[in-house]
């Protein structure tokens, strides 16, 4: 999504805390925090040094996140609360910090959630019910945002090819969950759909678009894709 932006024009703040991998995704010009979302200060320092180096902020992506792989009577509680530190309440309050400056430029805030955030996956229970949180409140943010003019998007990826398996707290997945991956779309494919989206103003962006048939399937038969998923 950087480079992505990058060459579309945007001027770049990152925070994440590996700095050399920072590094490699900001290019020559983009402000890096390297640091810890989960923590207060480093959320604030994050907007302070955005607004000190560019003066306005016209898209907040909340991207930071990781899974968490445990059944969901097993997941210890510390691991409970440290995965909607993560993927609920620093986004949740990174917003709130970039709103002011949203509304200035009448941006976009981008939340990343996924398709576990509509779709609750019995291997990562927890995680599915932050990103489900984290649905929920962007649709209450795009409310409360719209009469300022601001774009609230959510976004909702499958699988996509990049680290978090390996970065997820948590026991084996299932194999078949594992194997899934063969069929991971890319992280270009995915940057390129986010970025159209924040582009085109849309409320939300399912990626890769069958994904969409899933949700709705979903929601018409919730007993028949719980049966399934537990037979996973
Ligand atoms: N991959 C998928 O299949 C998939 C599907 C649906 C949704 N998503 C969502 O997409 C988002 C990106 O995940 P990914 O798939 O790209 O996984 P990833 O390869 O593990 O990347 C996670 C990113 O979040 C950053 N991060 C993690 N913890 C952080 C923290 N405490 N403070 C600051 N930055 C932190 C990581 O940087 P550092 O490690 O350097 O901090 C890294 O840039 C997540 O919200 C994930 O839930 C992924």
């Amino acid at each position: 999504m950087a480079a992505i932006l990058r060459e579309r024009g945007a001027l770049l703040s990152l925070v994440a805390r590996n700095e050399s991998r920072l590094r490699e995704a900001a290019g020559a010009d983009a402000l890096m925090v390297a640091g810890d979302v989960t923590q207060a200060a480093v959320r604030a320092d994050v907007i302070r040094q955005t607004i000190g180096r560019w003066g306005r902020i016209d898209i907040l992506i909340n991207n930071a996140g990781r899974g968490s792989y445990y059944s969901v009577f097993n997941t210890p509680p510390d691991e409970t609360r440290a995965v909607f530190e993560l993927n609920f309440f620093a986004a949740v309050e990174m917003a709130q910090l970039a709103a002011p400056w949203l509304r200035e430029t009448r941006g976009t805030l981008v939340n990343i959630s996924s398709i576990a955030g509509q779709i609750p996956l019995p291997w990562l229970p927890y995680y599915s019910a932050s990103k489900a949180a984290l649905a929920s409140i962007t649709s209450s943010q795009r409310i409360e945002m719209r009469r300022g003019g601001v774009n609230v998007m959510g976004v909702f990826p499958g699988y996509v090819d990049t680290g978090f398996q390996a970065h997820a707290a948590g026991e084996r997945p299932p194999d078949r969950v594992v194997q899934g991956k063969r069929l991971a779309v890319s992280t270009a494919d995915c940057a390129e759909a986010i970025v159209n989206g924040i582009e085109r103003r849309k409320r939300v962006v399912v990626t890769p678009g069958m994904g969409w048939p899933l949700v709705i399937f979903h929601r018409l038969f919730p007993g028949f894709v719980e049966s399934r998923l537990g037979a996973v």
